[in-house]
């Protein structure tokens, strides 16, 4: 579905508590005494399991209370995502001793629901769960391959705010898919770290594992006083909120919506260097291992984000920085405020990498893609603003690499820039090299004026809300005053290399 929300509606459903949601509250009150008077109905309709269930009681305050789905509809991600809720606020618990690798987790999860519900599914692929609640009350639950199918004792109805409490221990593993590599929970020589983009968040927490259900996140996370934490956002105050046996318990906030594969946790040991740039903070972190990159990541940091804020305007988040580890993945992520660097490859130490992550911060955490084949959306702009890093700092410029790019010839063109299917998502060529050519023909159609007005309109307009290709074509011919559905077209939806 390619129709734009206001931002104030994506907004307010980011944070998990639609406008529809507030403008019944007194109502949700209610529906919350009826669903009382008629658990009992309401559970016997469940146990039996159909699909709906139907409450019987007076007239006027018969419902139809039916499952949530397992998906949202995405076609690369059938399951990812779930139907019948709003995630506001995810509080993640976590215990982690790096020599067992073992974690113990209880996630808090503030949801409004978006229908009457009988049922809801949460993505999790992680280790065993020994308890579910919601709103205080013990749930029923099963699993069945990454979805956790959760019973409450009474239905929920729409729009009412509800509480879902999982509690799980073992040994998180990495997913490992054939073509996207290793995501998820990554576990390290001293510790663990996790990058999840597209679908990995399940390994390590229950989620509504869709981008296009941000919420802000809480992370409490207790590790061995050896070790270091680190996690999306800024640390709370003074840092360190508990000290046990030998463990400390650390707390760190993402205030801004996020993205679930935007999270991220990093427990081991790390030197930390904490400065600031544009006012926020900017807190960067290496293994000690890779010590000779870590002044190069903090500077690196501090000028691509100042750099950035001037031609995408304002930075989205309270804070920012990175973290370099040896996670053997071979790619960097853009998680949320706080990119993450494999520094086995050197990555941290590249400032194109420092450039592209952090002009993910603008284009795919702050404006986040609705669908996963919207990924150019993401991919293209930040290997564009490397191409107008380089011009402006000396190097080639970004006509210059357009026109290397534009002679190649067969498989480059092959994959659909708009549509590249789930395989190749990451596709080099397809998502991030002709992403970013269909940027700079839509710079050459609309002229430099127009084009630096519009990259920086983007961001502003879509802030921490979520976006499809659609979105983009409107703005950019609403600025131009042009008719570029043929560019777009040619660029984006064609496999083979477009005309000039
Ligand atoms: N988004 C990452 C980047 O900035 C790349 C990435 C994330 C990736 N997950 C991946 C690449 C899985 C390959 C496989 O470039
Ligand atoms: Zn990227």
């Amino acid at each position: 579905m390619l129709r734009r929300r206001s931002p104030l509606a994506a907004l307010a459903s980011a944070a998990g508590f639609s406008l529809l949601a507030a403008a019944v509250i007194p109502t949700a009150a209610d529906a919350d005494a009826l669903t009382t008077r008629q658990t009992t109905a309401l559970t016997t309709g469940l146990t039996t399991g159909p699909a709906t269930a139907l409450i019987t009681g007076p007239a006027s305050a018969r419902a139809t209370f039916t499952p949530g789905s397992a998906g949202v509809g995405d076609p690369y991600f059938p399951k990812a995502g779930n139907g019948g809720y709003d995630v506001g606020h995810y509080d993640l618990n976590l215990r982690f001793d790096p020599k067992s690798r073992r974690l113990s987790a209880t996630a808090t999860i503030t949801a409004a629901a978006t229908q009457d519900l009988s049922r809801f599914d949460l993505d999790f692929s992680g280790p065993k769960i020994h308890k579910v609640e919601v709103n205080g009350r013990k749930a029923a639950y099963t699993r069945k391959g990454q979805e956790l199918i959760i019973t409450p004792k009474s239905g929920l109805p729409s729009g009412a705010t509800f509480t879902v409490e999982v509690s799980y221990a073992g040994k998180p593993k990495a997913i490992n898919d054939e073509a996207l590599g290793l995501e998820g929970w990554i576990n390290t020589k001293d510790g663990a770290v996790v990058l999840s983009e597209p679908d990995g968040a399940r390994s390590w927490f229950p989620a509504n594992d869709t981008p296009r259900d941000k919420a802000t996140f809480t992370f409490h996370v207790t590790a061995p006083v050896n070790v270091t934490v680190l996690a999306n956002g800024e640390p709370k105050n003074p840092g360190i909120v508990g000290v046990r046996n030998g463990y400390t318990t650390v707390k760190w906030e993402m205030t801004q919506p996020m993205a679930t594969y935007l999270a991220m946790v990093a427990i081991g040991k790390f030197k930390v260097t904490e400065g600031v740039v544009n006012g926020v903070p900017n807190i960067t972190a290496y293994d000690p291992a890779l010590a000779k990159q870590a002044k190069y990541l903090h500077r690196t940091t501090a000028k691509a984000i100042k750099w950035e804020s001037k031609v995408f305007g304002a930075y989205p988040f309270s804070s920012t920085g990175g973290i370099a580890d040896k996670l053997g993945v071979a790619y960097s992520l853009e998680t949320q405020g706080r990119p993450v660097y494999d520094g086995g490859s050197e990555m941290a130490g590249d400032d194109l990498v420092i450039v592209h992550e952090l002009a993910h911060q603008w284009f795919g955490d702050s404006v986040g893609v609705r669908s996963w084949k919207d990924i150019w959306l993401n991919e293209g702009f930040a290997t564009y603003a490397e191409w107008l890093y380089e011009e402006q700092h000396g190097g080639s410029s970004a006509q210059k690499t357009f026109a290397r790019d534009y002679k190649q010839k067969g498989r480059f063109w092959k994959v659909k820039t708009g549509d590249p299917g789930k395989a190749e998502l990451f596709n080099g060529d397809a998502i991030y090299t002709r992403g970013a050519m269909t940027l700079h023909a839509l710079r050459k159609k609309i002229g430099d004026e127009t084009f630096f007005k519009l990259l920086p309109a983007w961001a502003e307009e879509n802030r921490h809300g979520t976006v499809t290709t659609q979105d983009f074509v409107d703005l950019a011919e609403k600025l131009s005053g042009q008719d570029l559905d043929g560019l777009f077209d040619a660029w984006l939806y064609h496999a083979g290399k477009p005309a000039l």
